[in-house]
């Protein structure tokens, strides 16, 4: 890595460990519980090719512009934002625009972390044979005793957060980069083992490629579009500040497109992946097509509870999910422990403690809305979904606007340029794409989601 760049809280050491940690954040529970449940309902391949195309238009200028400014300030979102701004004589205002996503990555930890100690737990209740021979009234009983009873809900979310903050507090390159490097390959074996056993154990599996594939331009309509185009932002973690954060680990010598390109590709081949597991054994099982928390934690224990080797396969099952939120976790930590180590004196040991128990707090709050705090509503939403609506449908593509809006039209374009080493033609489609195509799409999604 470049000596001049040395940044003071350590650097990836390796391309690869940085595409693995980059890939880590974007694989996620929306990799496995929504997008291929989206796809298969919204016309097979043909919304997988109207998702790329998002992601081409929306998605990959933004995971490229946060990565750019976040490496040229080598500093957290709101610091790095700053002195980009000032390089190009703009007002030190801009940085807030990295605050709020630093927040926004804050909030989505809280109840993101209680999800995961979910999917923990699942692992034990599995291997426990808990779900042997259950229908559906079972497991949905097995899931609603689980969310009533706040001490174990407290627990696993405990759990979850001292792993997240356990591998935060070793570093970028020991901790994050590490984590990952052991994690991302799991999930690959996992997911291949899973796809094995379901082509030779179900007879499902060709119902299940034709859900997922089969295009039907029919069902194409404005509706699967901004589905497609919330989800290409979703997915990419962007809007909270993490993109800035892992970039501003990097050294100059990556090539900034060629890895968002890679990014994209292994997120999108692991949400297909994933969707050729899950559906073949909904079928099978003659289950109900679902997405969200109910797929994981209330149908598919049904299957597992119905087929053979399904502690084993069931059990496995919840181990992707767990490493899958994991590495989206510490992600979402890092860039409030980064701006904690630069603007105070914590050492970043002390400052993935300060700021994870913080986020730990907060997540009680989330845990006990579904219990003895489900009366407690703030518009209409119990504390839960309020932090999942105010971050997801205002703080993220709101960052995500202003980001494009600095970098397209507050900075010089010929240094943006340069960096990214792009031919005259290439040049220009970038800045068209920069400047006006993804700023719209963000536009269309925000308005979207607040008329539905
Ligand atoms: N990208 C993750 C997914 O697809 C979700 C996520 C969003 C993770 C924001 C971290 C931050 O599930």
């Amino acid at each position: 890595m470049s000596g001049t760049l040395k940044h003071a809280h350590g650097q990836w050491r390796s391309r690869i460990g940085f595409l693995l940690a980059a890939t880590g954040s974007a694989i996620g529970l929306g990799n496995i519980w929504k997008f291929p449940y989206m796809t298969g309902t919204n016309g097979g391949s043909a919304f997988v090719l109207t998702y790329l195309l998002c992601i081409a238009l929306v998605g990959f200028p933004l995971l490229v512009a946060e990565w750019l400014i976040g490496r040229r300030g080598q500093k957290n979102p709101m610091l790095a934002i700053e002195d980009v701004a000032k390089q190009n004589n703009q007002t030190k205002a801009w940085g807030i625009v990295g605050l709020v996503a630093i927040i926004a990555g804050f909030l989505v930890l809280s109840f993101y972390s209680v999800i995961g100690g979910w999917a923990i737990d699942y692992i034990f209740i599995t291997l426990k044979g808990t779900f042997s021979g259950m229908s559906g009234d079972d497991t949905d009983k097995v899931f609603t005793d689980f969310l009533a009873n706040p001490k174990s809900l407290l627990l696993w979310h405990t759990v979850f957060m001292a792993l997240t903050i356990g591998i935060i507090a070793m570093g970028v390159s020991s901790g994050i980069e590490r984590a990952s490097k052991i994690m991302m390959p799991g999930l690959a074996i996992i997911l291949l083992i899973m796809l094995v056993y379901v082509i030779f154990s179900t007879d499902t599996f060709g119902k299940g490629v034709s859900f997922l594939f089969a295009p039907d331009w029919s069902k194409i309509n404005g509706q699967s579009v901004l589905a497609a185009l919330g989800h290409a932002f979703f997915t990419l973690s962007l809007g909270m500040g993490i993109m800035f954060s892992y970039g501003s680990y990097l050294g100059k010598e990556i090539n900034l497109l060629k890895t968002a390109r890679s990014v994209i590709i292994l997120d999108t081949i692991f949400a297909l992946a994933a969707g050729l597991v899950i559906f073949p054994l909904v079928f099978a099982n003659n289950l109900k097509l679902d997405s969200g928390p109910g797929l994981l934690f209330v149908t598919l224990p049904i299957a597992f509870g119905n087929m053979s080797g399904g502690i084993i396969i069931g059990a496995l099952f919840f181990i992707l999910v767990t490493f899958a939120a994991l590495t989206s976790a510490i992600s979402l930590l890092e860039p409030t422990v980064e701006f904690l180590e630069e603007k105070t004196p914590l050492n970043r040991q002390v400052a993935a403690v300060v700021g994870g128990v913080a986020v730990w707090l907060l997540g009680i709050a989330c845990l006990l809305s579904f219990n003895e705090w489900d009366k407690f509503l703030i518009f209409g939403n119990n504390i839960f979904s309020f932090l999942d609506k105010i971050t997801s449908k205002f703080m993220m593509p709101l960052g995500g606007l202003a980001t494009l809006i600095f970098l397209g039209w507050f900075v010089k374009q010929q240094g943006v340029l340069s960096e990214l080493n792009l031919s005259d033609t290439a040049a220009q489609i970038w800045s068209i794409v920069l400047r006006f195509v993804a700023p719209i799409g963000i536009i269309v999604i925000f308005i979207a989601s607040l008329l539905s």
